[in-house]
């Protein structure tokens, strides 16, 4: 094997040890089609542009990636699916499994464009890596709520308000019927807003909050820091003050972050919510990049115990109910079946915990009934602006939120239950059924 095109092997069957990607990839008008293919499993696995002597050795060759099946979708268009014996990958440390899979391919001249739409994981593969520490079960149960969408909301603006003013928007979400409070994606430790006074602050509100209404309460701590270090400070004061819970940026903290904060969670019994900002730079465009998809399932993986996924379309973020539904089954079910209209393979879990979906972005109380005809109510459902911009206030914001959702619980539609809640009449007069963008 030496050049680009010997990665492509057409009469290749697949077993339970190899790791199967889905690409999608559209080939330069002066490149041979075939060498573009083979491009894509040469240089994510062994290979390189030079015919190198060394990629005939046999032990080489054992972990080499291959095209194995070809199908033309466009003009120059390519939906690939190439096996990756699972011994090329180091199990357990998904950096090094992204640098190949994910790695150099996507910058090569030899693809116009190339999109990984979703990865195939071998049984090896899944048990190296931890999973949910909780799961969707092992939150409800800190809650004690088994059925109704459980609720959260981040203080808008998002950044600038200091940390007493913050935990007071916490102590009206939590009496307003919420059960959670949650850091912003982009507040982390600012002066104005020091991390260690807004968790104390916070919890203090909560631990009140508990009393006056009897009911659990939580709070997810945004513990992204500039080093793994200070992360892991973090958590631990978080668990120290009473926390059960932090949040991660996944995107910006990385694939190494994610795997040390679950490993000091796992030390600290503390919950972890993944936060997905940045993902759009890579997943939105669908003929480039890497989905939403791979990402859900690569941190299900790693372990995280929620993950925001989107609002099936009814939110200011992109996301299809169609996209987000197979991410949801893929984080959800213990055999996620394959999706061919979204190019994506079945995926055994074997055994591992699902993940909480969380639909945020753009929503408001008068839309979440919305959401969960498409999303079902074994979510987490998120709300902001929609809340804090109730012409009401925040308390105010956050029962009509609660009540949208005990609404849809008890099968009553959202205009009929405002007849009989000051609070979400408000919210239905102000915003009506309008979806933002
Ligand atoms: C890199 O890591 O920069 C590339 O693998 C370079 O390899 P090449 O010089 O063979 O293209
Ligand atoms: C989030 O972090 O999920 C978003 O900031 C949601 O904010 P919004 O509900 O105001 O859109
Ligand atoms: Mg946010």
């Amino acid at each position: 094997m030496a050049g680009y095109d010997d990665f492509v092997q057409t009469s290749y069957k697949p077993n339970s040890k190899d790791v199967i990607a889905t690409f999608h990839v559209k080939v330069p008008t002066w490149q041979k089609e075939k060498t573009a293919w083979g491009a894509v499993a040469s240089e994510s696995s062994v290979g390189t542009w030079a015919a190198v002597k060394a990629l005939h050795y046999k032990h080489v060759q054992k972990v080499a990636a291959k095209v194995f099946d070809v199908k033309k979708d466009s003009n120059r268009g390519y939906w690939l699916k190439i096996a990756y014996p699972e011994d090329h990958f180091e199990p357990g440390n998904m950096s090094q499994i992204m640098a190949s899979v994910a790695g150099n391919v996507f910058g090569m001249k030899t693809v116009d464009a190339l999109r990984l739409q979703d990865i195939q994981w071998t049984k090896k593969i899944v048990k190296s890596f931890p999973g949910p520490q909780f799961g969707i079960h092992g939150v409800r149960k800190i809650f004690n709520e088994k059925k109704r969408p459980l609720m959260l909301s981040v203080p808008k603006p998002k950044v600038g308000m200091t940390s007493a003013e913050h935990a007071n928007i916490g102590w009206q979400i939590w009496t307003g019927g919420l059960d959670l409070l949650k850091d912003d994606e982009n507040l982390t430790n600012q002066w104005f807003n020091p991390f260690e006074r807004r968790v104390l602050a916070s919890l203090k509100f909560r631990d009140k909050a508990e009393k006056l209404t009897g009911d659990k309460k939580s709070y997810l701590i945004n513990v992204t820091a500039p080093t793994v270090k200070e992360m892991e400070r973090r958590a631990k004061f978080a668990a120290k003050a009473g926390g059960e819970y932090v949040m991660i940026d996944i995107c910006t903290g990385g694939w190494m972050a994610v795997n040390s904060l679950r490993e000091i969670c796992q030390d600290l019994g503390l919950a972890m919510h993944a936060h997905r900002a940045f993902h759009g730079s890579f997943t939105r465009v669908h003929d480039h990049g890497f989905s939403m998809l791979n990402l859900a399932k690569s941190v299900r993986l790693l372990g995280v115990d929620n993950l925001h996924i989107g609002t099936a379309n009814v939110g200011k973020l992109v996301g299809t109910a169609e996209e987000v539904r197979n991410i949801q089954n893929n984080i959800t079910m213990d055999v996620a079946p394959a999706d061919p209209k979204e190019h994506s393979l079945a995926q055994n879990w074997y055994g591992m915990k699902p993940v909480f979906p969380c639909s945020s972005g753009g929503l408001h109380p008068v839309i979440v009934e919305d959401v969960l005809n498409k999303m079902g109510t074994n979510i987490m459902l998120q709300i902001g602006g929609g809340i804090h911009g109730h012409p009401k206030g925040s308390y105010a914001g956050a029962k009509a939120m609660r009540e949208a959702v005990e609404a849809y619980m008890d099968g009553v539609h959202v205009d009929d239950a405002a007849k009989s809640s000051k609070e979400l009449r408000e919210a239905l007069e102000y915003w009506g059924h309008t979806r933002p963008r």
